[in-house]
């Protein structure tokens, strides 16, 4: 699938909010792991949405949605900016997510790769994401160049009621000049 992909603002996202909140009910619907349990109550993923545009007004997340050649939102993933003084140059890859209708047709693949030039143009050269062991995203970013660190277990509640485990990713980029590996 042809998809563009574009870093929202958050005077942007907030015509996006209603794709934004079906995308993640899709999501979270198909038994993604994700930070939710189904079912979602009402407002539940229109106030998580806000909570993203306030954190894009304060400067600390990145927001990628993907949107198919005819403009519809299809997919997302986020940016969540270190803001310690000792983890400016980190950023973790957040809620990766893709419409069931658009899944497959590498729309997963083109928006890590534009939360790689972003994390690059911001200089943020160390970063991590994590995810539920076995899920297919698991593939994604190992494709990726994307290490695994480490498994913890029984770290989210899945729609099941059960605790699985996660699997955390690194991926480190050239260009820290105080790097010292
Ligand atoms: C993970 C997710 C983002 C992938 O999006 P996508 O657009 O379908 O991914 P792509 O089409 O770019 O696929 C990339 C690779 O991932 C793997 N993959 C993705 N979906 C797969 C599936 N259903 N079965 C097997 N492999 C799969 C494959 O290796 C695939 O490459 P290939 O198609 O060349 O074989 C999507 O399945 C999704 O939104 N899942 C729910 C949310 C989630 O779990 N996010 C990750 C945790 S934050």
């Amino acid at each position: 699938m042809r998809v563009t992909i574009e870093a929202s603002s958050a005077e942007a996202a907030a015509p996006d909010l209603p794709a934004l909140s079906a995308l993640l009910t899709d999501a979270v619907e198909s038994g993604a792991s994700i930070g939710f349990v189904p079912p979602l109550a009402a407002g539940e993923a229109d106030a998580y949405w806000r909570t993203v545009v306030a954190a894009l007004r304060e400067g600390a997340r990145v927001l990628l949605v993907a949107r198919d050649a005819a403009g519809a939102l299809v997919g997302s993933a986020q940016l969540e900016l270190a803001t310690r003084p000792n983890a400016r140059h980190r950023v973790e890859v957040t809620k990766v997510m893709v419409h069931t209708k658009a899944r497959r047709q590498g729309v997963g693949r083109a928006l890590m790769r534009a939360a790689e030039e972003h994390a690059r143009r911001l200089g943020r050269t160390t970063l991590v994401l994590d995810t539920r062991c076995g899920d297919h995203a698991e593939r994604l970013y190992a494709d990726g160049g994307w290490t695994l660190a480490g498994v913890i277990p029984k770290y989210a509640r899945s729609a099941n009621g059960r605790l699985d485990p996660s699997a955390f990713y690194y991926k480190l980029l050239e260009g820290d000049p105080h790097d010292s590996r």
